[in-house]
């Protein structure tokens, strides 16, 4: 059989070079059973590099990403935040890094306890009564609440609830997980503040609802001033509020959405809690409940009790679980590094995250919301969206190139086109970890791309110059990345 080689993959292999040394082999070699079990470069060999090419390829591999220890990352709805070094030193600690999923309980009680007490942490910290670790991620989170939800209706005979009710600023898993748990999805408008549409609201709620998604703050980094009675409404049809805790960092011990009439919500531990984001993995997601939603979380989850005079930590079966939806016990590591940030900033310091991260973002709305059109003025929470409405109508410059311009800047790109309710949005989210020397720079170079945009249009247009690749077909490159072993320079 012929391989066909990808063309550039073992451009820096050489014969005879190899990374590795190994002992003579002392037992008789033995062929593979089914040679054509292996994947394609197994079978034709793997390149031959020394240490020192490997070393040299990845680290260069590691200068092109771009990353929050590189650079400014104000990518709105993501909380690109500084993670602390510290998380990491925990995390390694060999104690918790290489112990087994499959070890008896009683030779990780110090796990168990990061756990459990991780659990208490959020619950207390969000206001609410009962939290699975187990989701990976933010979206998987909204799965698991929203599958609660429709356990909790079903529990109660209740099957006409066949809706549920979204607002047009939402993110685009919360329409997805309710269509993804068989619920059909009624979008509410905002209003013209940016909150939920009362009236549009009332008009849509009723018996058939099964429960309404809110992030609050919201995606324009907006609270909604009217959840009290958003929640009443829903509250009132027999409906449940499942809140998108993604913009948790906004409002850290200055209020807690149990307390808002949320009954459920998950919190993305990456964005809030400082672990590391990882392309859609290693997240993690937990989802907060009150009691009513408690008897359907996935199982199991970690409970404590006194045996002897001494607490035991141990796996508690749920009655009425959803069901198990991750391998073992979730992503542990995230919960060390999580656990340590709370501890670390204590109840004191994580309100002030919350109140430095509002600040960054007003500073920076304000400072530029001369130059680009602000389409909600109003005092922001962590984060703002502006508009390129204006560069558009008058040089022809859209937001994705103002986006690209500052790549060559050496800034990460804010995110843009969301939310869907803003024209050329560009939503900007510094978190509090930046100085104001970052801020003020960020400002400068905004303003000058503006001016850019207007001088030297092409400039912009034709933006980024100096980074490794220029423009991709960015849908393409995600779906089918050529992935090359590749020696630059
Ligand atoms: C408002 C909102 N909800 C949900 C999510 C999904 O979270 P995750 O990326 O952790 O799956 C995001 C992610 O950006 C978000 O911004």
């Amino acid at each position: 059989m012929t391989v066909q080689l990808e063309p550039l993959i073992y451009e820096i292999s050489q014969p005879g070079r190899k990374a590795f040394s190994l002992p003579e082999c002392d037992v008789p070699g033995s062929p593979l059973p089914d040679v054509t079990l292996l994947r394609d470069p197994a079978r034709i060999g793997l390149p031959e590099v020394s240490e020192l090419d490997v070393v040299r390829h990845f680290t260069h591999l590691s200068r092109l990403n771009y990353s929050i220890d590189g650079g400014f990352y104000p990518l709105g709805s993501c909380t690109m935040k500084y993670n602390p070094k510290l998380n990491e030193d925990v995390a390694r600690l060999s104690g918790l890094s290489e112990i087994h999923p499959l070890q008896p309980e009683e030779t990780v009680q110090g796990a168990l306890q990061i756990q459990y007490e991780l659990q208490q942490y959020l619950a207390e910290i969000a206001g609410f009564e009962a939290v699975t670790l187990q989701p990976a991620a933010g979206a998987h989170g909204e799965l698991v609440g929203v599958l609660t939800i429709r356990a909790y209706h079903r529990a109660h005979g209740d099957f006409a609830r066949t809706k549920i009710l979204c607002p047009d600023a939402a993110h685009g898993t919360n329409p997805a997980t309710a269509a993804m748990c068989g619920f059909q999805v009624i979008t509410i408008k905002s209003d013209k503040r940016g909150n939920v549409d009362l009236n549009h609201l009332r008009q849509m709620v009723g018996p058939d609802t099964a429960g309404l998604m809110l992030t609050n703050p919201n995606t324009l980094g907006l609270f909604d001033e009217n959840v009290l009675e958003v929640s009443e409404i829903v509250h009132q049809a027999g409906g449940l509020m499942y809140g998108d805790g993604a913009n948790f960092n906004a409002i850290l011990g200055i209020v807690r959405p149990g307390d808002l009439g949320f009954d459920v919500m998950h919190i993305n531990l990456h964005k809030t809690f400082s672990t590391p984001h990882g392309g859609g993995g290693p997240g993690s997601g937990p989802v907060c409940v009150k009691a009513l939603l408690a008897p359907y979380l996935p199982s199991p989850v970690v409970d404590k009790e006194e045996k002897k005079g001494q607490t035991h930590y141990f796996f508690r079966e749920v009655s009425e679980t959803i069901g198990k939806v991750r391998s073992f016990w979730g992503n542990f590591g995230m919960h060390v590094r999580a656990y340590t940030y709370i501890r670390v900033h204590g109840a004191e310091g994580l309100r002030t995250v919350s109140e430095n991260a509002v600040l960054n973002a007003n500073y920076l709305m304000n400072s530029l919301k001369e130059v680009y059109e602000l389409p909600y003025d109003r005092t922001c929470m962590h984060e703002f969206v502006l508009s390129g409405r204006r560069q558009k109508a008058n040089t022809g410059v859209k937001t994705l190139d103002i986006a690209k311009r500052l790549l060559d800047y050496g800034y990460h790109s804010p995110t843009i086109y969301f939310p869907l309710i803003v024209e050329e949005a560009l939503m900007i989210e510094p978190t509090e970890t930046e100085s104001k020397t970052t801020l003020d720079k960020f400002i400068e170079d905004m303003c000058q791309i503006a001016c850019e945009a207007e001088e030297e249009p092409d400039l912009v247009k034709n933006a980024p110059q100096n980074t490794p690749v220029q423009r991709l077909d960015e849908a393409t490159a995600a779906r089918k990345p050529q992935v090359r072993f590749r020696c630059f320079g």
